[in-house]
């Protein structure tokens, strides 16, 4: 097995290799070449760089899936950034602030059929795994993205049980479904590729409880994106649940403070009463929680100690980051 590094350059140089048309497609292909530009952690490439390593000890292998998956993620994040109505990610203009929103649309829509292609690219032997995996994960995101945007209108709490199935759909499916192919296309069992699912899954949930934390406590600069957009947009995070299951007084004041207007005084108001409700701890031991279990599910496959030394570092490096 290689460092995270090496695998984080390994997808680079392969979303790099990436080539768009240009001339009077340009309206198409530059915001696609915009999307998937620099600044991201790389980190669903990543994940299937490593399932594919730990069975075949050849990372590359899985390149063209690795970097089909990025382009699917970031065809989920243009049109997320339209639904969430968010104007900064990685530090930039979105999409559909730097374009329009058609633009964001239609991209997204070109992203979403470049990464198909890329994922394609396998042994025939492999395909059919490999797409069923791939399309089953995509449907996933999209009811997960449906039930977040559901979630904004209501009222009251929707409970954690409702959370954790809306994040494990959005996010969890499309670590779990890197893992998965990574690993299949290293030549791993069914049984195996389904542990490796379950292991992204879980870590998925983790790395999503962390984002809203960040969403709340981060730092605009290392985060990449606007602090305090959860707050304006009433979604439903792992802090706002948990405050609300404590109940008491503060979560009747948060209730309160959730009903006023859109502004910087109810992200202060609100984020002074999950402090006070000790939410960023709560939410540091949930993230443990979910990454322990994670990495359970790869006990349970035939991969090496070296591989799971490597995902171990991985998690521990996931589940203490600032952007
Ligand atoms: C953002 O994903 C969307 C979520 C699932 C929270 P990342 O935090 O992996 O975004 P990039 O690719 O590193 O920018
Ligand atoms: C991420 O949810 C899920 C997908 C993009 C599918 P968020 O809406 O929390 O992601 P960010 O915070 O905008 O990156
Ligand atoms: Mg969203
Ligand atoms: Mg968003
Ligand atoms: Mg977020």
């Amino acid at each position: 097995m290689k460092s995270n590094s090496d695998y984080t350059l390994i997808a680079e140089e392969g979303i790099n290799a990436l080539s768009f048309p240009s001339g009077d497609l340009e309206g198409l292909y530059a915001p696609v070449k915009y999307g998937v530009s620099a600044g991201g952690k790389r980190l669903r490439p990543v994940l299937c760089l490593m399932g594919c390593d730990a069975y075949c000890g050849e990372a590359e292998r899985a390149l063209p899936q690795a970097v089909g998956l990025e382009l699917f993620h970031n065809f989920t994040l243009l049109h997320d950034d339209v639904m969430d109505n968010s104007d900064l990610r990685r530090g930039r203009p979105t999409v559909h602030v730097k374009w329009d929103v058609n633009t964001a649309i239609l991209s997204g829509d070109t992203m979403l059929t470049l990464a198909t292609q890329k994922v394609s690219e396998c042994d025939d032997s492999m395909l059919r795994r490999v797409l069923t995996t791939f399309n089953d994960m995509a449907l996933r995101v999209y009811e997960g993205q449906r039930l977040d945007m559901d979630f904004e209108t209501h009222q009251t709490a929707v409970g954690l049980d409702a959370y954790m199935r809306m994040v494990g759909y959005k996010t969890g499916a499309l670590l779990g479904a890197a893992a998965a192919i990574g690993a299949t296309i290293g030549g791993a069992s069914e049984k195996d590729a389904t542990l490796f699912y379950d292991f992204g899954y879980k870590l998925g949930v983790a790395f999503q409880i962390q984002d809203d934390y960040l969403d709340v406590f981060g730092d605009a600069a290392t985060f990449g994106k606007p602090i305090g957009g959860d707050i304006l947009n009433g979604k439903r995070t792992f802090l706002l649940e948990t405050a609300y299951k404590l109940g008491g007084e503060d979560a009747e004041a948060l209730k309160r403070a959730m009903q006023l207007p859109a502004n910087e005084t109810k992200i202060r108001t609100v984020t002074k009463i999950y402090e006070k409700m000790g939410l960023p701890e709560i939410c540091r031991k949930e993230i443990n929680k979910y990454s322990s279990a994670a990495i359970k599910s790869l006990k349970k496959t035939k991969i090496s100690e070296e591989a799971m030394d490597a995902f171990r570092s991985l998690s521990d490096r996931l589940t203490g980051r600032r952007k």
